[in-house]
């Protein structure tokens, strides 16, 4: 038995109280997790979403006038992707203000109306925040590379020399040779761990994070509800090591947390480590780090699982993953706006995920994959449910990449990450319902192909019907909310024999729920050992019926391809 949380339920943290009602029982009990443990998270970019003012390029007002689709659907969260004034060389990762909106996206005073008119439907919001570097147009870089003797030089890694932290390995490798850029202008190497126009900070000199922590009160005061950090492992370099997860960086990210806790408690922090779980483990600290974090080795392996028809890749990864602290949580997710990372499996692994996801070699980025939810389980209605169906019961708060709760597609001709990135589609009118600008002027391509194009694939016509995948979607999230033990339970697996089935019961307090996965494309029948359980019944959590009453025999359940059972136990 592994139990991922070192306890199934911790004291109020910062919490709210209230009640739930447990399904057709009406049990009441009181509720005191904090937010983010029950959150769904909607991940979208402003730019994306829907273009209010016709310039081809979604905004914020825009944003706003599809907050009823969002609370709708049943989200409790949005995370928002970096929408500061910015080149735009990397999506807005690049920042070159971080106290102003892009005037793509509007207004500051758009940002707030838009914040407050989340607020007032109960959906919080998560800003994107880039601590690890800034846009060389930055006027701090600008500043800092003007000379040597500039005020600002110390607030980025500058070197003589190409050779200083020798081994450290370069992430974006299609297009970076080394993390060293020369700079003409004051003749000294910089130090970049992403794109060479992405210059790192220097975490060593303190007034850099008195400038960050300022940044962050700036947004916090205005009332966002948490912050996505972006490259924390990578904060500060020392030489002879990989610069990654070093106990420096993380006490920088503890400054933070405790500025936060005294000064802004109830917010959050959301660590974006693309690391190993013992690695990870770190970033929750004694629960004075993070509140949370993503599960980077657990989402491949859920595609792993899936494709070679065995629990194995799944299990494995969660048995590794530590107990983390109370109060903390990890973040699970599918897919997102970048290519689906393969840095956290082993080479082989890696091979495998190519020949089975990407074999057109246009699909690979960097360690990735570049391409949607949808297009990558051949948009196959029962793999696309299955693998939500996890990403809602496993533990952890689960995140939505917009478009993917309609099954939108990819365009892997589009350069970079971009093809995971295009408008979402409203309707099957002009310019997928996204803008009524020309085509020509649209921020990126719409899909257009009769499968995922946005005549096929749009929210008007999947709200005609109840059967639609955001119909299914809006379902599935309704009853993971029926049931607290979803976000904050402890887990536990079961082994029955037959490996393509994964089995796992959740509990919290008096809930037990089990979950049952066929990774299968053909049918399966399952025994599963529920003798601790003997005397309850299985109430199905989807149509609220009675299955049969646990005996003494190993319990026994057929599914089909692709099917998967979440049921209540309840003793009756
Ligand atoms: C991680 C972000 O998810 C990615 O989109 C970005 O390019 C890099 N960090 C650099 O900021």
């Amino acid at each position: 038995m592994k139990l991922l949380r070192s306890k199934p339920r911790h004291p109020p943290f910062v919490g709210f109280a209230d009640f739930y009602f447990l399904g057709s029982l009406n049990l009441v009990m009181p509720q005191t997790a904090p937010w983010y443990q029950d959150a769904i998270i909607y991940q979208v970019h402003a730019r994306t979403f829907y273009d209010s003012n016709g310039d081809g390029v979604g905004d914020f007002r825009g944003l706003a006038q599809k907050l009823d689709y969002l609370q709708d659907l049943g989200i409790t969260a949005i995370w928002l992707m970096p929408f500061f004034p910015s080149p735009l060389r990397d999506d807005g990762y690049d920042i070159a203000d971080y106290r102003s909106v892009h005037r793509n996206y509007g207004t500051l005073e758009d940002f707030k109306s838009f914040l407050d008119a989340a607020h007032q439907r109960g959906i919080r919001v998560i800003i994107e925040m880039v601590l690890n570097h800034t846009s060389d147009q930055h006027p701090w870089f600008q500043e800092s590379r003007s000379s040597r003797d500039n005020p600002k030089r110390d607030w980025y890694v500058w070197s003589e020399t190409d050779t200083r932290y020798r081994g450290v390995r370069i992430i974006f490798l299609d297009t970076e040779l080394s993390n060293w850029a020369w700079d003409p202008v004051s003749k000294e190497y910089y130090w970049h761990r992403f794109f060479s126009h992405q210059p790192d900070l220097n975490y060593d000199n303190p007034a850099v994070r008195e400038e960050m922590w300022n940044v962050m009160k700036f947004w916090l005061d205005m009332g966002v509800d948490g912050f996505r950090l972006d490259a924390v492992p990578y904060l500060v370099e020392r030489e002879g090591t990989s610069c990654e997860n070093l106990p420096e960086t993380h006490a920088v990210l503890k400054e933070l947390r405790a500025k936060l806790d005294q000064q802004f408690p109830g917010k959050m922090l959301l660590a974006e480590a693309n690391q190993w779980p013992a690695d990870l483990r770190p970033y929750f600290g004694n629960g004075d780090e993070f509140h949370m974090a993503f599960h980077f080795p657990l989402m491949p392996r859920m595609f792993m699982g899936l494709k070679l028809e065995d629990r194995k890749p799944i299990t494995e990864i969660l048995q590794q993953t530590p107990a983390i602290p109370d109060g903390c949580q990890w973040c699970l997710f599918l897919r997102n706006h970048d290519e689906l990372t393969l840095e956290m499996v082993t080479d082989m692994e890696r091979d495998y995920m190519y020949d089975e996801y990407a074999r057109d070699k246009n699909m690979r980025l960097n360690l990735g994959i570049r391409r949607r939810l949808a297009p990558l389980l051949d948009n196959d209605r029962r793999r696309i449910e299955l693998m939500n169906g996890m990403l809602m019961s496993l533990p952890g708060t689960p995140i939505i990449y917009y478009g993917d709760e309609i099954g939108m597609g990819d365009n892997v001709n589009l350069g970079d990450r971009n093809g995971v990135r295009t408008p979402m589609q409203w309707d099957g009118g002009w310019n997928g319902g996204f803008s009524a600008a020309d085509p020509e002027s649209l921020y990126s391509p719409l899909m257009l192909n009769p499968v995922y194009g946005f005549q096929a694939v749009n929210v008007h016509s999947q709200k005609r019907f109840e059967h639609s995948l955001l119909s299914w979607m809006k379902r599935i999230i309704k009853v993971r909310k029926s049931a607290p033990v979803f976000g904050s339970g402890s887990i536990e697996f079961l082994y029955p024999a037959n490996h393509r089935v994964l089995a796992y019961i959740r509990q919290l307090g008096n809930e037990t729920v089990l979950i049952v996965n066929n990774l299968s494309s053909a049918a399966q029948a399952v025994e599963l050992d529920l003798k601790r359980y003997k005397g309850n019944i299985l109430i199905e959590m989807f149509g609220r019926n009675i299955f049969p009453r646990i005996g003494d025999l190993p319990y026994l359940l057929t599914l089909g391809s692709y099917q998967f059972y979440w049921f209540r136990l309840r003793r009756i």
